[in-house]
């Protein structure tokens, strides 16, 4: 059974010029530990806005403020850690069974999302109540 303590912020890469800015690479066995089938990003998000809510049954993802900032709670029925991303060249690797919520969104901000598999919506687990009896079914 997975918990928050599976679940880290790595360093990516992050080329630096003095005079043209940076910029940083997520390559598929480099930089994370599974290969990348499908980006999405949420940006416009307004403020006070929450995203997630929600966890997945098989997804692996890495979770990266591409611009400005938001903070990322993660929950794994027993103990909750929370994250403030604001780092271009950070991510935070998210393993599956793990209650997520996004919420603080600065203005500008973009989290853009690596994950392992393609869009299902077979793969989510979209109440509390039904994460908890996940989990549950896990250790049995
Ligand atoms: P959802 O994952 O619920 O958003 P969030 O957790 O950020 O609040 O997805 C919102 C909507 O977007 C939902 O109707 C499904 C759709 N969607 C896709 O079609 N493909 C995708 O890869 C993702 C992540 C979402």
């Amino acid at each position: 059974m997975t918990t928050v303590y599976d679940c880290s912020v790595i360093e990516l890469s992050k080329h630096h010029s003095d005079r043209k800015g940076n910029l940083s690479v997520v390559e598929n066995d480099i930089s994370v530990p599974f290969d990348v089938k499908r980006t999405y990003y949420l940006y416009d998000v307004p403020g006070g806005e929450s995203r997630g809510g929600h966890a997945h049954k098989g997804l692996h993802q890495l979770i990266v403020a591409v611009s400005g900032s938001f903070s990322v709670t993660l929950d794994d029925g027993s103990i909750k850690r929370t994250y403030i991303l604001n780092r271009p060249y950070q991510g935070l690797l998210v393993v599956p069974g793990i209650w997520r919520t996004l919420d603080d969104f600065s203005s500008g901000a973009v989290c853009m999302v690596l994950a392992s598999e393609g869009y299902t919506e077979d793969d989510y687990i979209r109440t509390y109540e039904d994460f908890i009896k996940f989990k549950r079914d896990k250790i049995k």
